[in-house]
């Protein structure tokens, strides 16, 4: 392989890694060198709850707990020229996003950039009315809120500091707002499935799937285990996955509340540093020697030499063994071609 920015690595054509350019859209992988296609936020490195399956207790996060505005008018200005290859900037990476009173100035800028997609992933807890009315004028596409429970004692368990009946009401709020300011922008539900709340995921499921409207989603997908940092993967998934390419690094990039780059969503300490977003360019990490090794390990049936990749499948699980809703079919099969509502899960469940 070579380190030149301007030559990057051909990967040999396996079977993953032409899968890996297939769900990427682009029709050879090395193409992915280009630019990111999504990026993960860090706009708020702290929460207001302690959830059980969450690396909140682990964090060693630094100074800063808002990102800076001119860090995100730089993210505007670098992504502005490839607007069309961007698929989405997602607001949020550890932390909760709510709590940054600037949130819908930061979406302003993003969107004001070209951006396509604008989301992000919040508890729920401080989504008061006027901030969801903001957000929507600011052009969000998209919010994901995540609901753990079907029942206040199970919700209150794993989302430890949060109120379930505000939770709910406040999700209930946020759809009727979007169907009233912003019909296009969508609703995601999103549960961590776990020993302490599985028997509740299909309630979960049935009274969210009441609620949504088409093109929203509900997901109920399993723990992962933060790249074996929260627990680790068992010997089956690190031989299952070792010559499988993880789509994270030709395709994702995070970026910290004070800008520096760790390898992907799960170095949630920034133990695989890939640069420094407030010194250097998106362009210039993108096709740094860091991120060119990774890809060249993944590339080329190797990822196992990085403690993290070993059996972490955080990017794989909505494809191994998960199922859509029965009766409700996937996008395709909508007669207008309007998204109807997801429902995504690798929980055995009877859906109907
Ligand atoms: C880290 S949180 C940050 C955003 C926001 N605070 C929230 O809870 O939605 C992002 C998402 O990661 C999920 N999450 C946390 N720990 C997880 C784990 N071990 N496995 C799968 N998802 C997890 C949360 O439930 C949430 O949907
Ligand atoms: S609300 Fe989100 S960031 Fe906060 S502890 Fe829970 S999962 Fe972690
Ligand atoms: S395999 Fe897991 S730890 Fe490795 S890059 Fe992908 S998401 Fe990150």
């Amino acid at each position: 392989m070579t380190d030149s920015p301007q030559t990057p690595p051909q990967f040999p054509p396996s079977e993953g890694n032409r899968r890996l350019a297939e769900r990427l859209f682009v029709e050879q992988l090395d193409q992915c060198s280009r630019f990111p296609k999504y990026f993960e936020i860090e706009t708020v490195n702290a929460c207001n709850a302690r959830c059980t399956m969450c690396t909140i207790e682990d964090w060693n996060k630094g100074e800063s707990s808002v990102m800076k505005m001119e860090l995100i008018e730089k993210l505007a200005d670098e992504i502005r020229p490839h607007a069309g290859w961007v698929e989405q900037v997602c607001l949020n990476r550890d932390g909760e996003p709510t709590l940054d009173k600037q949130l819908a100035q930061r979406v302003r800028l993003l969107k004001g950039a070209g951006v396509r997609k604008v989301t992000f992933a919040t508890n729920g807890q401080l989504m008061t009315e006027s901030f969801v009315s903001e957000l929507c004028d600011a052009g969000t596409d998209d919010i994901m809120v995540s609901i753990d429970g079907a029942t206040k004692a199970t919700f209150e368990k794993i989302r430890v500091r949060l109120d379930f009946d505000l939770v709910v009401a406040n999700t209930i709020k946020l759809i009727e707002l979007r169907d009233r300011l912003r019909p296009q922008m969508t609703v995601r539900v999103r549960a961590v499935a776990m020993p302490e709340n599985e028997h509740e995921v299909r309630d979960i499921i049935q009274f969210w799937k009441s609620r949504l409207q088409d093109g929203d989603s509900i997901y109920a997908m399993r723990m992962h285990s933060w790249g074996n940092q929260h627990f680790q993967e068992s010997s089956e998934k690190v031989a299952r996955f070792a010559d499988k390419p993880c789509i994270s690094p030709f395709s994702t990039m995070i970026i910290d509340v004070d800008g520096n780059v760790p390898l992907c969503g799960c170095d949630y300490n920034i133990k695989l540093p890939m640069g420094d977003f407030a010194s250097e360019s998106i362009e210039e990490i993108w096709r740094g020697p860091p991120f060119l090794r990774v890809r060249d390990q993944h590339a080329n049936g190797r990822r196992n030499e990085i403690e993290m990749c070993r059996g972490c499948d955080i990017w794989d699980r909505s494809l191994v063994g998960a199922k859509r809703d029965n009766d409700r079919p996937g996008l395709a099969d909508s007669p207008d071609g309007k998204p109807l509502l997801q429902i995504q899960t690798d929980l055995d469940l009877d859906l109907s």
